[in-house]
């Protein structure tokens, strides 16, 4: 250890960013099936953060298998890549105090656990959102049930891929009983304290 000279006491630290921001930076995990209305609570939730002054960025299934994660298909050992990266992702956010909402059907308890050793079981907030697989069939909002069921996309979460209940999320959202706007103050009403900073 003689010659190694950390630098650490001179770099900002994720204390002075959150300070910064007035905010403690957490990973808000939205997890559920296609259709189960994650990503439009993801991003109510982002606004109605940010009207209360919270700094907070969606990272959306999506969105980012354009991009970032372009390479990757829907078989499990690809799901669990899309997540590894999406947690590494947003492990970068929380170290800069940002609160990162993300939306992804992360399918299986391996999956999620994965996800939140990865970010820290401390920072990793586990928000189910419950829409029965009927509900979301019956929406079907990109048409994708319809397709899978007629057989043209092969391992379709909950037709023909598994999608495993979580077993104890932070927090459960039953979406078919209530609104969008319903949804969000649900989990506002969480995670405020948690974010809050004084
Ligand atoms: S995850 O399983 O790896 O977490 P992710 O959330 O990134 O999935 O992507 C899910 C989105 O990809 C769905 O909302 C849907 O639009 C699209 N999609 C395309 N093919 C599939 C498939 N076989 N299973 C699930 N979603 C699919």
């Amino acid at each position: 250890m003689e010659n190694i000279h950390p630098i650490f006491d001179r770099l900002l630290q994720r204390k002075d960013r959150e300070a910064f921001l007035n905010q403690k930076a957490k990973v808000l995990w939205l997890t559920g099936l296609s259709g189960s209305g994650k990503s439009t609570i993801a991003q109510a939730l982002e606004r109605e953060l940010y009207n209360r002054g919270y700094f907070a960025q969606v990272l959306d299934g999506d969105n980012i298998r354009n991009g970032i994660n372009n390479n990757l298909g829907f078989s499990l050992k690809d799901r669990k890549e899309n997540i590894r990266r999406i947690a590494e992702v947003a492990k970068l956010y929380l170290h800069s105090g940002v609160i990162s909402i993300n939306s992804f059907i992360s399918p299986t308890q391996e999956i999620r656990a994965f996800a939140k050793s990865i970010i820290g079981s401390e920072d990793f907030i586990e928000i189910y959102i419950n829409t029965p697989l009927e509900v979301c069939e019956s929406r079907d909002v990109k048409g994708l049930y319809k397709k899978a069921r007629k057989g043209e996309i092969e391992g379709f979460t909950g037709i023909d891929s598994p999608y495993e209940v979580p077993e104890e999320p932070d927090l459960e959202i039953k979406t078919e009983q209530q609104s969008i706007q319903e949804s969000v103050a649900i989990i506002l009403e969480y995670v405020i304290p948690i974010i809050k900073l004084n």
